[in-house]
């Protein structure tokens, strides 16, 4: 099955000759075989690789409760952090365009902690007909608990608790959390995250699913897309795979001391999408001291912010752009009364062509710098590239964990920063850190300047 999608990665071969070519090979051929033979690290999240074929299972019902969301609502107010709603709003936010006034729009909340975004976010609902899908693995994260906290009360007082409860939908674990509890209590549409799938990996779950479902996206497109991928990223051939080779190129980098890649999207409806991989590839490389920082930009506007330090500034980088070969809308460029604007030269001729020398003019101007970069080649940005855009990521990324020997499939950093919340916060139980961090507090606030 074709995907169409390819990489160029003729910019990097003067960065990296044969022998370290073949060496990066062997390291992810390597890690392919455990990664297929799941004798890996993080074994019990390998749930995502199958997801393409197994999703369609609960298909059915996803896109018959989004019929019913549609029918009801305007808005779908999606809560939930990290991997609970990256993946969705990647999805929309490429296919759906920002000015489009029709059908149900997905807002997000519980990404953060800001009341004043919360409080204009229901504002903004006041008059509009509102659903509500909650949405965490482990039903216990604070940010999307407090944002549903607030959501809940608004929907009871709004529509009364019966009819809240029809329009809260909630997307959880099977049998524990908190949230799990409160959906049975209260009796709320219920779908379940495979035990087996970890948060970042779960965009082809129900997770992802019903909010792009919602939005009036093909989610069986997505899935036909990611599943094309599947049978061409399990294969062990560098030329036919783009994923093992993408995978090749970053291992290769990485061991030249380049440990910055910034993922530069030349398509700003793409913006969330290289959020989507920010995440996907720093939590599950960023480990024991190793990994590739994951950065990432929108071009051609980053180039006029960016675009000198990636040029001229310290050499730790490389880069991926991300361009789709074919505009599903576009423009031409018009003829004017005069030249004063001097862009006679460009006349009859299409965005996507200006875009397109943009693109080559600074991957060109970026390897003069000393920066390697590919390009992954889309064919277009339809629901079926995007799925199969998400499935090389998620490959890639298990390859590149792997050969990095990290576990890619768990996040133990993440936990810290809640312990310090939680004993700042005076949450019960973290009363020992508490003390530790205000007997500390004690000494910053003799270096606070102003
Ligand atoms: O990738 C991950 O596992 C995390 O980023 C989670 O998605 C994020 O922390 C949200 O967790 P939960 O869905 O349990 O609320």
């Amino acid at each position: 099955m074709e995907t169409g999608i390819r990489i160029d990665y003729t910019n990097t071969l003067d960065s990296i000759d044969t022998d370290q070519m073949e060496a990066a090979r062997d390291r992810i051929i390597e890690a392919q075989r455990l990664l297929h033979s799941g004798a890996g690290p993080g074994s019990d999240f390998l749930g995502w690789r199958d997801l393409p074929e197994k999703a369609r299972e609960s298909l059915h019902t996803v896109t018959e409760v989004a019929a019913r969301i549609r029918e009801m609502a305007d808005v779908l107010i999606v809560v939930g952090i990290g991997g609970s709603y990256l993946g969705a709003r990647a999805v929309i936010e490429a296919l759906r365009s920002p000015f489009e006034t029709e059908g149900t729009t997905v807002l997000f909340a519980g990404h953060h902690i800001d009341g004043g975004y919360l409080r204009g976010l229901l504002e903004s609902c006041a008059d509009r007909r509102v659903c509500v899908n909650v949405i965490s693995k482990s039903g216990t994260t604070t940010e999307p608990a407090l944002a549903f906290r607030v959501l809940r009360r608004w929907m009871e007082e709004r529509y009364g608790a019966d009819e809240a409860a029809r329009r809260i939908f909630a997307t959880t674990d099977a049998q524990h959390g908190a949230l799990r509890r409160l959906a049975d209590e209260k009796g709320y549409t219920t779908f379940e995250i495979p035990d087996d799938v970890g948060g970042r990996f779960s965009v082809l779950t129900p997770v992802g699913l019903l909010p792009i479902a919602v939005s009036g996206i093909d989610v069986g497109a997505l899935l036909d897309g990611a599943a094309s991928m599947r049978t061409i990223a399990v294969k062990d051939d560098a030329d036919s795979n783009p994923a093992l080779r993408y995978a090749m190129l970053r291992d290769a980098l990485y061991r030249q001391g380049l440990s910055t890649e910034i993922l530069a999207s030349f398509h700003p409806c793409l913006a969330y999408v290289t959020e989507w991989w920010k995440q996907l590839f720093g939590e599950s490389e960023g480990k024991d001291g190793k990994g590739i920082f994951p950065a990432a930009v929108t071009n051609t506007t980053d180039l006029h912010s960016m675009g000198q330090y990636i040029q001229d500034g310290e050499r730790r980088l490389f880069e991926t752009f991300l361009h789709a070969e074919h505009a599903v809308s576009d423009m031409t460029v018009p003829g004017a009364d005069d030249n004063t604007d001097e862009l006679d030269y460009l006349v009859g001729r299409t965005f996507s062509e200006v875009n397109a020398h943009a693109l080559d003019g600074t991957a060109r101007a970026h390897r003069g710098g000393g920066v390697p970069n590919a390009t992954i080649l889309l064919p277009d940005i339809t629901a079926a590239s995007l799925g199969a855009l998400l499935y090389f990521f998620e490959y890639a990324v298990a390859l590149s964990g792997y050969a990095l020997g990290v576990n890619p499939f768990d996040q133990p950093g993440v936990e810290e920063y809640k312990k310090n919340m939680f004993a700042l916060l005076a949450k019960p139980g973290h009363e020992k850190r508490r003390e530790e961090l205000l007997a500390q507090s004690g000494d910053n606030r003799n270096n606070i300047a102003g």
